[in-house]
């Protein structure tokens, strides 16, 4: 699964742009839509919405856009940017840098490949200066999926008219093959927080959003791996693909994770530990009834949760998978700390995010981390989740053991 920006523009086409949409869904891509002002006078950005289930993003000037600089995010999530009709108007933009809408400053700050499938009037797309645009922008890598020659919505008969949706849905799909380098794998992430329920209204929790193993699972998706995403409780959507395992507590979350990776099934090629186990518990579980405010002070009696890494790591000792890795959140320089979990937990790697530096750890779209070997200390500047999530598979994939034969290879 990959996330594609099916980027529409103003052209009779648009409504194309709803196929499109639909069939990469049913390929298993996530696609974020993003009008232009003059596609939304063509199809209204409601049913894109009710397709994608992703806001449509449109204005970069609207109120609430700007508070996480949404062109950018998007930019540096996206797998493939594919442009749907693609007018004369926005290959102009392209070509000549101009960005005065979300979809033209989205192409400027992304590194993604870029599809675009033109639609034009036949001497539009035959003008100079359109054949100027589309030679600079192949020159720049942008990939064309070319028009359709037949009668075209101004009267006359010509080339111009939009590609076919399901070859263009083809297209993208082959573009985004090119790097399924974990085809065949199997990858295990735990997200978000645990919980340690009190009485029946409170519980012992933590800051963890998910963002941080939700961009690990899609990431691994979007390299063509079979995830499984085992998550403690959060309000995030999770990327389509995973299967999905929703748990509470650690205990249940160590329940959770030793069947998938000690059980009868598949192998498991990778676990990625991103979650914020709860370190206590109650002892003796949660109170069957509420707990009174009868008192000054309440005294409450945790004991240890299961650390579940360790528990990996034993279960590993002999055996050629899972590589193992585990995060830490630390504060200050958590190096030190990392490399002696690591050893500890016997695992392969500890990404270390110091959780006290600004745009690191718990919540927002951002971290900035440090990749922890037995011998080695990487570290990786501020950036987006799913930016980490990329580096990190990157340095993991060689550590993987070889495929067992049979299995689906790496493209
Ligand atoms: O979810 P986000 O809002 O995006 O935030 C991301 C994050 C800050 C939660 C994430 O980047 C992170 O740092 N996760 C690990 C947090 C943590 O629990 O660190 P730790 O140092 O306590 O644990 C070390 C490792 O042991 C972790 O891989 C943890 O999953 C694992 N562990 C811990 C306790 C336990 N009982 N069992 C475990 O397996």
């Amino acid at each position: 699964m990959a996330l594609v920006a099916l980027g529409v523009c103003g052209g009779i086409g648009a409504y194309k742009a709803v196929e499109v949409a639909r069939g990469l869904q049913q390929r298993g891509h996530d696609v974020a839509a993003v009008l232009t002002a003059n596609a939304a006078r063509f199809v209204g950005p409601l049913t894109f919405e009710a397709i994608t289930r992703r806001p449509v993003a449109g204005d970069q000037f609207a109120p609430g856009v700007n508070a996480q600089i949404e062109h950018i995010a998007l930019a540096s999530d996206l797998q493939l940017l594919l442009v749907v009709p693609a007018t004369a108007n926005i290959l102009g933009k392209f070509a000549n840098g101009i960005a005065d809408d979300f979809l033209s400053a989205l192409y400027l700050a992304t590194t993604a490949p870029v599809l675009v499938a033109p639609a034009m009037n036949t001497n539009m797309l035959a003008h100079p200066a359109v054949a100027a645009n589309l030679d600079r922008l192949a020159e720049r890598g942008v990939r064309f999926v070319e028009p359709g020659e037949g009668y075209l919505a101004c009267g006359w008969v010509g080339r111009g008219r939009l590609a076919e949706p399901a070859d263009v849905v083809a297209a993208a799909d082959r573009m985004l093959g090119a790097g399924r380098s974990l085809a065949g794998r199997r990858v295990l992430v735990t997200a978000g927080p645990t919980v340690e329920d009190l009485d029946p209204v409170r519980y012992l929790g933590n800051r963890s959003s998910g963002r941080m193993g939700y961009a690990i699972a899609a990431e691994a998706l979007a390299r063509g791996a079979q995830v499984d995403l085992v998550a403690g409780p959060t309000a995030l959507e999770p990327p389509a693909g995973a299967e999905v395992f929703r748990v509470r507590g650690a205990e249940e979350m160590r329940t959770a994770v030793m069947a998938r990776v000690a059980g009868d099934g598949d192998a498991v090629d990778l676990v990625v530990m991103v979650a914020a186990v709860a370190d206590y518990t109650p002892a003796g579980g949660a109170r069957d009834a509420k707990l009174l405010r009868d008192r000054d002070e309440l005294v409450l009696t945790l004991r240890r949760t299961p650390d579940i890494l360790a528990a990996l790591g034993r279960w590993r000792a002999g055996r050629d998978r899972p590589v193992l890795v585990g995060f830490a959140a630390e504060v200050g320089d958590p190096v030190a700390r990392a490399r002696e979990k690591l050893r500890r937990k016997q695992v392969d790697l500890v990404v270390a995010n110091d959780v006290s530096r600004p745009g690191a750890g718990f919540g927002g779209n951002t971290n900035v981390a440090t990749l922890v070997t037995d011998t080695e200390a990487e570290e990786i500047p501020l950036g987006t989740k799913r930016e980490l999530a990329r580096v990190l598979l990157d340095r993991v994939e060689p550590r993987l053991a070889p495929l067992a034969s049979g299995s689906e290879g790496a493209t």
